[in-house]
């Protein structure tokens, strides 16, 4: 049994403590360098922050440093943010969210390479992204035998322990070692053509094992700490947000009315960012009972809905809290632990299984176009935002898949339904539905030109109207008079023009 002082019982482990410093000094420049993090939740934190002091030392003096940097999905400013401030990064993999790397990839100084991320860890099996050098974990504790708690997320962790040549763990004395248990570690994946089908049948269902499994003999340090995650704070729902949660309120009912959810709905994949969170608020004053959850990250609203009973059940890789919401968590871990199911991302995000428990997918965008492609990543076609994250793979196999953004950013100046989208993600035949604030567009079964006045009807900001209904109609016509098809009708010297006029004058309304 782990004791509060006692986190490291493995003897052999024991006697490899160290200072993060001397733990930083075993990385070496053009190491690849998987670390764990999620949304952050359950990153290393001392450890990035010593080797960005490192990398700092070995610039001043002339030496070259750069690393690749692996993680589950986005970390914090001890991790991203440290590494990217020194310029340590040659090349980051997958989601990001942290300012100054954002402005590294931007500029060019850095490569991203924006991965879904269920494909992330076999992509490492398969040798398709190179030899994983170092892995650096944050764990809760270790046991006797060598098997590590994991901490507040699991995100690629398996894969970095079992494919890098040599680990690094972070014990962290702040997370509560009443985390023990809450884990699932499916340890049943195979490389093509040995694969067999993924034993789950129900979002809630353990098929693996509480712990991660690694060699003590590559195990080259244990750093101890004593850290609290990233704060992940959520603004209340603004008045945008809350008619976008009560559009999918009644879209929800009506469905269930038609016979095509159950009256508990379906397993529910939640985004990131505030209009997802607000969602899942207005679930908890709906009348939607016995929910589960089967997403990649567990935000307030989620924890709220299983406080309330509302929600029986989640499965996620990462608990992502604000900091008063982590409190509630840490004091009721007893409740929580038999509520929450917490996996590797290759099985929160996978597609079969997914596909197989049928889930409700809701994911925010930066903008959707006339006939229902959606860009998640790119402002303007050309400057990355996050990236792609897990919404790929669940809006791809999920049983109905949503994607919400209020009809307008920036204080009104960029429309959020555009001509055409300036980056595609999500293609028109992954999109079913769309929510604004202004309302909501069904595109089941819609043939692009039916869905293009339904996304101008119902979704567009009312300042934007007439100029999409203008362009639809110039499309067609145009089409219809010989120039271009009629199926997905364009007007290709202009599809783009909104976006280039709010690059010239931060304003894409119409002149
Ligand atoms: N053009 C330019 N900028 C836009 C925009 C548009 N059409 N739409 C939104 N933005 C900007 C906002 O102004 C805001 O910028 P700011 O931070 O400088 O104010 C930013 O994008 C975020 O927008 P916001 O409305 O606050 O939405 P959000 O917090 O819900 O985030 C995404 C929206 C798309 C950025 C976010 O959902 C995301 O990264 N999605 C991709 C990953 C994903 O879906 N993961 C899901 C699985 S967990």
């Amino acid at each position: 049994m782990l004791s509060p002082v006692s986190r490291i019982l493995h003897p052999g482990l024991r006697s490899r403590l160290m200072s993060a410093d001397d733990a930083a000094r075993l990385i070496h420049h053009g190491d690849h360098v998987g670390m764990s993090g999620f949304t952050g939740a359950g990153y290393p934190k001392l450890v990035p922050q010593a080797l960005a002091r490192h990398i700092q030392q070995q610039h001043d003096a002339g030496k070259e440093f750069r690393i690749g940097l692996w993680t589950g999905a986005s970390t914090a400013p001890e991790l991203d943010g440290a590494l990217a401030k020194v310029g340590g990064m040659d090349m980051r993999l997958p989601y990001q969210s942290d300012p100054t790397c954002r402005a590294r990839i931007n500029a060019g100084e850095m490569a991203y390479t924006d991965i879904h991320l269920s494909h992330v860890a076999q992509y490492v099996w398969f040798g398709f992204l190179g030899k994983l050098n170092v892995a650096v974990i944050e764990v809760a504790g270790i046991l006797e035998d060598g098997r590590l708690i994991p901490a507040t997320s699991v995100g690629n962790n398996k894969t970095w322990l079992d494919q890098a040549d040599k680990v690094i763990l972070e014990v962290n004395h702040g997370h509560p070692l009443a985390l023990e248990g809450m884990h699932d570690i499916y340890y049943g994946t195979e490389r093509p053509p040995y694969r067999k089908p993924i034993p789950m049948t129900h979002a809630g269902e353990r098929i693996g094992t509480p712990y991660l499994h690694c060699d003590p003999t590559k195990v080259i340090a244990v750093v101890e700490t004593n850290l609290p995650d990233r704060d992940t704070k959520f603004s209340a729902p603004d008045d945008a947000s809350r008619r976008i949660a009560g559009h999918l309120m009644d879209f929800f009912q009506q469905e269930v009315k038609l016979g095509r959810l159950p009256a508990e709905l379906l397993p529910l994949q939640s985004g990131v960012g505030n209009i997802a969170n607000a969602v899942l608020e207005s679930l908890n004053d709906g009348p939607f009972t016995g929910l589960q959850g089967y997403t990649e990250v567990l935000q307030d609203g989620m924890l709220a809905l299983l406080k309330s009973g509302k929600m029986r059940m989640a499965s996620s890789t990462a608990i992502s809290l604000s900091s008063e919401v982590m409190k509630e968590f840490n004091d009721h871990l007893d409740f929580y632990r038999d509520r929450i199911v917490l996996r590797p991302q290759e099985i929160s995000n996978h597609p079969e299984v997914i596909r197989r428990l049928g889930l409700i997918a809701m994911n925010g965008m930066i903008e959707a176009d006339l006939y229902g492609n959606v860009n998640s990543t790119h402002v303007m076609g050309t400057r990355i935002m996050n990236g792609i994250g897990g919404s790929g793979d669940f809006a791809r196999n999920a049983y109905i898949s949503i994607f919400m953004t209020p009809s307008t950013a920036k204080g009104g100046s960029i429309s959020c339904i555009v001509p055409m989208v300036s980056h595609v993600d999500h293609t028109e035949h992954d999109v079913q539905i769309i929510v604004t604030e202004q309302g909501l567009a069904d595109l089941r079964g819609l043939a692009p030109r039916q869905r293009s006045r339904l996304i101008i009807e119902r979704c567009a900001h009312p300042d934007f109207k007439p100029a999409l209904l203008d362009y639809v109609e110039r499309a067609e016509a145009a089409g219809r008079s010989g120039q271009g098809g009629l199926h997905t009708p364009h007007l290709l010297q202009e599809a783009l023009s909104w976006h280039a006029r709010y690059e010239t004058t931060a304003d894409m309304r119409p002149r």
